[in-house]
């Protein structure tokens, strides 16, 4: 049976449009998935959409929409997004699905029924124009911090999850499963931050939130946020539905991938629903870090997608979706915060893409054309040089595997850069034209299939991270199979006729790019 991959992102909150920052999660999976896949394994990548609660309600409202029609068109919006962006999920779900809501109100009752869920009261700082509730913290010079009105403290009918009963086994989780939680770093801010000072029940329904999931046993609650989200990972295979194939195929996750804000919910909250229903466990919970744009975090609210240009939908038709792909996977030292700016953006594609990777291609292919008309030609004894070039070639491919065992997006794809890079110095020092004007055939061809394997290797490699650009060069290279194969060697081409290539990254001037861009921001 062939191994299996199970991958998710979180669902968005659909109550804006999606910003780079969810790309960025959704960007990163694509890329775990793709390279699962190309392996062959059996990949299930899923995403969605949060669509219960407040806010939700709110937007609409404000747009003279029902929730319904909203909803709808801002996750028509997100798929245009993920297809501009070119995401292969295989399954996209909605919190507002039939099958979903369904499932939802199961674990529900089956949690109260095994007494993991019991009534109390909610109390809380009460915003009744915004009808939201608000801890003491939250509140801004002790008022709303979202409308800045008064606030009145206030009592409300609740369910709660018995969250404090699970301290002591999620430690025991950490501790057995050091994989868990990734990067390492997130264990300690869990730990110290809210194990260690204790845990306390989680609020699960609302009665004062109208659009949600109403409690089967006590329809005036709906149910609340997180109990309503973290199952979306279960119930999108089938779970408590007539047919669970997917569940049984799939679960548990091989990884969730979320942002390192949600990491409590998915650290602590999902493993102690999922102990009290006694479902397995995911393998790993990854908390990537934060997308910054000029020091601050990248949202929906912000609106600095619109005004400074950084929006997906103007930088990927522009620049293609592969250059902002391998940006987001290359910058942003994955695990940890990092920066996006246009500036960096711009001179990356041109040094990385344009430079080195496109240069490569295009160089080496004029010189097939040149000197071979085109054919792929075979390979004579090696030199030094050549068995260097390759040796180095076939020890980054090893690196790359074992950097995308760890998730490790921005190592894996600087590895493939030390391939393009090595083949570049490898031409300034073989110098192939000098070659060909001594007219030692042999030798030039041997070169130039060297240069072909390398490029065919480092392409292999790529494609997860920059689909569309790798599989034009794997085409023209004549690689039909979108498996990895012959990785360990340099006998991976067939014989045959290169097919022509555009250049793939045509350079920039990052001035003038500049300027456009901040006339369209
Ligand atoms: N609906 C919840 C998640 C429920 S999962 C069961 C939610 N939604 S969200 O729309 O706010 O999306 C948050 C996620 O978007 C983050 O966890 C992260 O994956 C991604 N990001 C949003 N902005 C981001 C950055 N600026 N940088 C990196 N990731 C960001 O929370």
């Amino acid at each position: 049976m062939k191994e299996k991959f199970y991958i998710t992102t979180p669902i968005y909150y659909p109550s804006n449009k999606m910003t780079l920052g969810n790309a960025y999660t959704t960007i990163v999976c694509d890329a775990l998935a793709r390279f699962n896949r190309k392996q062959g394994k059996d990949v299930l990548y899923l995403t969605g959409t949060d669509e219960h609660g407040q806010k939700i309600s709110q937007s609409a409202t404000k747009l003279g929409k029902s929730e319904k029609e909203f909803l709808d068109e801002m996750v028509e919006d997100t798929k245009d997004l993920w297809k501009l962006l070119d995401i292969s999920y295989d399954k996209f779900i909605r919190t507002t699905d039939d099958y979903h809501e369904k499932a939802v109100q199961k674990i529900f009752t089956e949690l109260y029924k095994k007494g993991y869920i019991y009534k109390g009261s909610y109390k809380g700082w009460y915003c009744t124009p915004c009808e939201s509730f608000w801890t003491e913290s939250q509140l801004v010079d002790g008022k709303c911090p979202d409308c800045k009105r008064e606030v009145k403290f206030q009592e409300e009918e609740a369910y709660f999850f018995k969250l404090s009963e699970f301290g002591e086994k999620i430690l025991k989780l950490y501790e057995e499963h050091p994989e868990f939680l990734q990067p390492k770093s997130r264990v300690n801010e869990m730990v110290n931050n809210f194990i260690k000072p204790g845990l306390s029940d989680l609020c699960v329904s609302r009665t004062s939130v109208k659009w949600g999931v109403p409690v089967e046993f006590d329809p005036k609650h709906t149910i609340y946020v997180w109990i309503d989200a973290l199952p979306n990972y279960i119930t999108a295979l089938g779970w408590g539905s007539e047919d669970d194939s997917l569940f049984k195929k799939f679960w548990p996750a091989d990884v969730h991938v979320i942002g390192k804000e949600i990491v409590r919910f998915h650290a602590i909250v999902w493993p102690a629903i999922l102990m009290a229903l006694g479902i397995e466990l995911p393998h790993c919970v990854f908390g990537h870090g934060w997308l910054m744009f000029g020091g601050d975090k990248l949202s929906k609210s912000k609106k600095t997608n619109e005004h400074e240009c950084i929006d997906p939908r103007i930088l990927a038709p522009r620049y293609t979706s592969d250059a902002i792909r391998y940006f987001l996977y290359r910058e942003i030292p994955f695990g940890y915060d990092g920066n996006y700016s246009t500036e960096a953006f711009l001179t990356r594609f041109n040094a990385d893409l344009s430079n080195n990777f496109g240069n490569l291609v295009s160089r080496t292919f004029s010189m097939v054309k040149k000197y071979f008309n085109s054919q792929i030609p075979e390979y004579y004894q090696p030199t030094e040089d050549d068995n260097m070039l390759k040796d180095y070639v076939l020890s980054q491919v090893k690196d790359v595997f074992e950097q995308m065992k760890k998730f490790d997006i921005t190592k894996a794809t600087a590895s493939i850069f030390n391939i393009f890079t090595e083949a570049n110095t490898y031409i300034q020092k073989v110098q192939p034209w000098a070659v060909a004007k001594t007219g030692d055939e042999k030798r030039l061809k041997t070169i130039l299939r060297y240069l072909l394997e390398t490029i065919r290797i480092g392409s292999e490699l790529f494609e997860p991270f920059a689909p569309t650009s790798s599989r034009k060069v794997l085409d023209a290279l004549g690689v039909e199979d979108k498996l990895f194969t012959n990785l360990d060697n340099f006998d991976g081409l067939k014989e045959g006729e290169l097919k022509p290539l555009d250049i793939l990254f045509p350079r920039l001037d990052v001035n003038a790019e500049l300027e456009a861009l901040s006339k369209l921001g």
